[in-house]
């Protein structure tokens, strides 16, 4: 359709029908009810004018389903205006890959793609037209139990992940059926909640929302994602779906974002129960004019809208222009033409789970792993004949963690699995020892696991967090491993000193304890449906462990909030710090610094960071600066390092971060294989929102660093005139 016919189309609208196309309902709710709501909703229309006017589904099945909702929806709506099908596809559909939190440690945008691709191809499959995809919100408090879904407390990695992503879902043309549509969620700061506590509110300075928070965002929106979803917090007082600063003038003036904007779930509704609207239609007349155009499941706009444009307290052009939004969205991915899009039940079962795909996933599940220490026992030995395999997680299905799709569980390769399929012949002993619920203090499995590891060459000790801890509402306020997992694991080491403890959790944990003891830790994250493979793979040696921490894992959970990249104090804390009251800025209890740093990760191999080198001293804002890295892989493996460049800004009109990752890189060596890395760096990097709160640069001294947080390396300073 050309824009002359789509406004036609709009012109041809009721009342109704126009605010049907702003209604969204879950599929659940459509097809159980055989197109009815129950309770009073149910009262507002007959169960058929819903399937008549309504614009768009959640959360459905297959492309059967799809298919048939797409069909019942056509059939009875005159106009004929194709329903949207949306879905969370957050890190895979069928074939499950490493959690968001993970990729991020994976540092490798082009690896973030390749995965995001190979879900858009069984989305598509199934008949999803927009994602619920990418979710950027910086992170920087692990009590949040959404941080998982997150690549990293750094928005540059979320920024540029979640661009990559955006690109290669959506491709060059929506009306491809194998395209999909993104949306970009949660505008704006939902991970920063006070406290940690899931939907609490936040509570920023704008300088902090804008160098933080806004950025990811806007790096999705610049790569075209054509919807986002404001936050269910309120950010310094207004929730965001009425949030008219943040919706009208950031979104919509400044970026010139001119997408559809969805309500999160029920969104409209919590205002009411926020305290800001006055019931339901002051909800919806309060969202209406912050520009959300559709609302998510809770039927506000369905029973509300159309009264109060009657009444003329919501504007008729302002429907129009949110009924054009998803009209227009609606044509660019050719649903007009074509209302199943990619839904193909033969397709479906061509790509889930093949074999390439599970290939993705299982090297992605490799490259996302961070090994946080190892003092000689990784790889293991190839000879080994008798392994003990301990733990709660031992023979868990549960390793892809929260939004993997109802049933993934049964497609995920156990541990047990993965390590029989790379060493068929080793005798494996397997004991749960202990469970990993909060509140679980049954010590009676630890005994028969003590003695395992007693008669066993090694032992594989799988610790963590029980999937269903990490996600939406699943905020905690202790980050220790729950249970008796720490005595359990004290008691094994103490039988078998030749134990790796392997850890499985969607966020970061305090490992303070298992580090004064266990000899080699692996975290492995969620990995997904190809978990087993990936860790015996990595467990012996046959992919070498490449991850780096895209958020630091604490030494208590006291220490959050705790961005690496912090601002300075006017008393630092000076390192080593030997006073007992000194009167700069640390606890008396814990160190200042996580117990593992924002970038680290080891390798079985070396690398020797040899040189950095800076083109130029001195840059005119035009000008740009070629920092090189100069790395060499010292040991006996090839492996794959992650370059990172920091920057700090020795003197600014405002405080500013004592380090700031601004670029990296991930490249792979081969043994003895020396390589230089090059970074342009442009006045760009240098800006901030300065005094007057105004983007801009400032002449002056800068540093350039590699390493990883708190360990910066081979610095070298320059000067912007
Ligand atoms: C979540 C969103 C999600 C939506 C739809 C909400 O509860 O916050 O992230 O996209 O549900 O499933």
């Amino acid at each position: 359709m050309n824009s002359e016919q789509l406004r036609e189309l709009l012109g041809s609208l009721t009342l109704e029908e126009k605010v049907g196309q702003l209604v969204q309902f879950n599929a659940g709710q459509f097809i159980e009810n055989s197109l009815g709501i129950t309770g009073p909703d149910g009262e507002l229309l007959p169960a058929e004018d819903l399937n008549r006017v309504m614009g768009s589904v959640l959360t459905f099945e297959n492309a059967a389903q799809a298919k048939a909702l797409q069909d019942q929806h056509m059939a009875a709506d005159p106009k004929k205006i194709p329903l949207l099908l949306m879905l969370d596809v957050i890190h895979g559909l069928r074939t499950t890959y490493p959690i968001p939190l993970a990729m991020g440690c994976g540092f490798d945008d082009a690896l973030t793609a390749e995965c995001a691709d190979m879900a858009r191809k069984e989305s598509s499959a199934c008949g999803v037209h927009v994602t619920f995809n990418p979710m950027v919100d910086t992170a920087r408090d692990a009590r949040w139990g959404r941080i998982l879904e997150t690549y990293s407390e750094e928005p540059l990695i979320n920024g540029r992940m979640g661009a990559a992503i955006v690109k290669v879902t959506q491709g060059e043309d929506l009306s491809d059926p194998e395209n999909v549509a993104c949306c970009v969620k949660h505008y704006a700061a939902y991970g920063a909640p006070e406290a940690g506590r899931d939907y609490n509110s936040v509570e920023i300075s704008e300088r902090m929302l804008r160098e933080t928070y806004l950025p990811a965002y806007k790096a999705c929106l610049d790569a075209g994602a054509r919807l986002i979803m404001p936050s269910f917090n309120s950010l310094n007082g207004i929730p965001s779906v009425a949030n008219k600063w943040l919706m009208n003038r950031v979104l919509r003036k400044e970026w010139g974002f001119d997408g559809v904007a969805i309500s999160d779930y029920a969104a409209v509704n919590e205002l009411v129960v926020h305290g800001v609207a006055d019931g339901p239609e002051d909800a919806v007349r309060l969202a209406m004019e912050a520009g959300c155009d559709i609302d998510m499941v809770d039927n506000f706009y369905y029973r509300y809208l159309a009264d109060l444009v009657r009444k003329g307290i919501v504007p008729e052009e302002m429907l129009d222009t949110a009924v054009m939004r998803v009209l227009a969205l609606k044509n660019e991915l050719g649903l007009f033409e074509n209302p199943y899009h990619g839904a193909d039940e033969e397709k479906e079962k061509a790509v889930y789970l093949c074999d390439t795909h599970r290939e993705i996933a299982r090297r992605a599940a490799e490259e996302t792993a961070v090994l946080l220490k190892n003092e000689g026992i990784l790889p293991l030995k190839k000879n080994l004949k008798h392994v003990a395999l301990i733990g709660p997680f031992a023979e868990d299905i549960h390793l892809n963690g929260f939004w993997s799709r109802p049933g993934a569980e049964k497609d995920t390769v156990t541990i047990p699995e993965g390590i029989r399929n790379l060493m068929p012949d080793l005798e494996l002993i397997i004991e749960k020892g202990c469970g990993a619920e909060i509140g679980d203090t049954d010590r009676s499995g630890i005994a028969a696991a003590v003695q395992a590891a007693a008669s066993a060459e090694a032992v594989i000790l799988v610790l963590g967090e029980p999937e269903n801890y990490s996600g939406e509402g699943r905020s905690r306020a202790e980050l220790t491993m729950p249970g008796v997992q720490q005595e359990l694991a004290e008691q094994v080491i103490r039988a078998n000193p030749n134990t790796v403890a392997v850890l499985f959790n969607g966020r970061p944990l305090v490992l303070t304890e298992l580090e004064k003891i266990a000899p080699a830790m692996l975290e492995m994250w969620y990995p997904g449906t190809e978990a087993g493979n990936a860790l015996a793979r990595l467990l012996w040696g046959e992919a070498n462990p490449c991850g780096k921490l895209s958020a630091g894992l604490p030494r208590t959970t006291g220490q959050y909030p705790m961005p690496y990249n912090r601002m300075n104090t006017g008393r630092p804390k000076p390192e080593p710090d030997t006073q007992a009251f000194p009167f700069t800025s640390c606890y008396l209890d814990t160190p200042n610094l996580p117990l593992y740093s924002f970038g680290f990760g080891l390798s079985y191999t070396d690398f020797v960071y040899e040189s950095l080198e800076l083109d130029r001293t001195v840059i005119t804002p035009e000008e740009q600066l070629q920092v090189t890295v100069t790395l060499r892989n010292a040991g006996e493996r090839v492996g794959k390092e992650t370059v990172q460049l920091y920057l700090r800004d020795k003197v600014a009109s405002v405080v500013r971060p004592v380090q700031q990752l601004i670029d990296y890189r991930k490249v792979s060596l081969a043994p003895g294989e020396r390589t230089q890395v090059t970074f342009t760096v442009t006045e760009k990097q240098l800006r901030f929102w300065d005094f007057d709160c105004q983007y801009g640069s400032e002449p002056g001294t800068f540093e350039l660093s590699t390493g990883y947080a708190d360990h910066l390396i081979l610095t070298k300073t320059f000067e912007l005139k």
